[in-house]
């Protein structure tokens, strides 16, 4: 009888470790790798250049030169997905203060990014903006 409910304990055992390895999804950590997106870059304002190089100094080793993304990384900003009216700026303010749980895609899970302002944040969407606008997005 005790052999019975050991074998039962293994078998929940071995069922919450699937389950565990299931629900973790690993984060995304900065990498390189092929650009996913071929983007237009317009000529960029004065605030836009400062929204690029904070975009580049805290998200392109991730999204990619340009929000091109990046294959086995993270996705490319120039896809409709990002749009205005699909993730409005507000997403992109939650996504650095939170963090974001990997639902589009399979890269990961975003980390939140703490030492990004939510003024750094308003220079970079002004610069995301502007180059999907010229990308017809
Ligand atoms: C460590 C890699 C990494 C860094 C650095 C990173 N991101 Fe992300 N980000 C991701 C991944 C991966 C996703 C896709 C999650 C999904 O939907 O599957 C994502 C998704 C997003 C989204 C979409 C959120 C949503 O609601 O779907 C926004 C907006 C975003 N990132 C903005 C930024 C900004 C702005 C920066 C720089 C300040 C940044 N990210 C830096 C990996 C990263």
């Amino acid at each position: 009888m005790q052999y019975k409910s050991m074998w039962i304990f293994a078998a929940g055992l071995v069922g919450v470790i699937v389950l565990l390895f299931y629900l973790q999804s690993p984060p995304a950590t900065p990498g390189s790798g092929p650009a996913m997106a071929s983007v237009i870059v317009p000529e960029l304002s004065v605030a836009e250049k400062a929204g690029e190089e904070k975009y580049i100094a805290n998200c392109a080793a991730c999204h990619g030169v340009n929000g091109a993304g990046q294959e086995g990384v993270a996705p490319p900003f120039m896809h409709r997905i990002y749009a205005p009216n699909h993730h409005a700026d507000g997403a992109f303010f939650a996504a650095v203060q939170n963090g974001v749980r990997a639902h589009h895609w399979t890269f990961g899970d975003m980390p939140a990014m703490p030492g990004v302002s939510q003024r750094d944040v308003a220079e970079i969407v002004t610069y995301i903006r502007a180059l999907q606008r010229a990308n017809n997005i």
